[in-house]
């Protein structure tokens, strides 16, 4: 099983703070709902995040949005061979169903995400496709599930994943950053064995998975399944 966590992303309802500025308050009215129920994107209230600190990497639901695209609909996720995971930067988990079928419209993803913010859980508790969970750092996180972990980051050593999945055991735990520029938030570097490189520049959160999926599939196909 490989699992990939996309960690420290920048998934957030917007902070108190923040309530009164002229872009939340409006955004606030356009989405008919109030500021603390509203997810921070900062492509609809760039002008507010200035005024928070790491305000210029905040605010990017729409990375995850994409990363759970590209794992749920992968051929690994399919043959059931994937776990995704979200883990946010005020160390909230949110644990993803293989069987969710996300909204593919940006909008309607927003609208999911708040209600788990708001419930804890979506659809329902019967049914419950993503459960959101607080108070759970990466590295609490890590030690419920055994294998080895490893980290993909922009500055590590290039190596091909197909050459790095063939030397580590079925279960791998596998961090991607969340987040669109900077450095990690939890010490990834402490609470990982390996860390490696995909290309010699920074890559798009789709590029990533799906480079992760399809070199997972290609070893587990090769070992007989994993
Ligand atoms: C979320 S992506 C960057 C987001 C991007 N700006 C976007 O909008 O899609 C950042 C993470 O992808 C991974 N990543 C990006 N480029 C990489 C590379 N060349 N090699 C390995 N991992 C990479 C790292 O885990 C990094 O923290």
């Amino acid at each position: 099983m490989l699992r990939i966590i996309l960690a420290d992303a920048e998934l957030e309802l917007i902070p108190e703070g923040l309530f009164g500025h002229p872009s939340v308050r409006s955004y606030a009215k356009r989405r008919g709902k109030p500021p603390e129920r509203l997810l921070m994107d900062g492509s609809f209230v760039h002008s507010a995040l200035n005024r928070l600190p790491d305000g210029d990497r905040r605010g990017r639901p729409d990375i995850v949005h994409v990363f759970l695209l590209v794992c749920l609909d992968s051929i690994l996720n399919l043959r059931g061979q994937l776990e995704t995971l979200v883990h946010t930067r005020n160390n909230e988990v949110i644990s993803i169903s293989q069987e969710t079928r996300l909204p593919k419209n940006y909008n309607r993803f927003l609208g999911l995400m708040e209600s788990l913010f708001e419930r804890g859980v979506v659809p329902s508790k019967e049914n419950p496709l993503l459960r959101l969970e607080r108070d759970l750092s990466l590295g609490n996180l890590l030690d419920r599930f055994r294998g080895q972990s490893i980290a993909l980051t922009e500055d590590a050593p290039l190596m091909d994943p197909v050459a790095v999945f063939e030397k580590l055991g079925p279960d791998v735990n596998c961090i991607v950053g969340g987040f669109p520029r900077g450095d990690f938030l939890s010490p990834v570097r402490e609470l990982t064995a390996k860390r490696f490189s995909l290309w010699r520049e920074p890559l798009k959160i789709w590029t990533v998975a799906s480079e992760l999926t399809t070199s997972y599939g290609r070893v587990a196909d090769s070992k007989g399944k994993r």
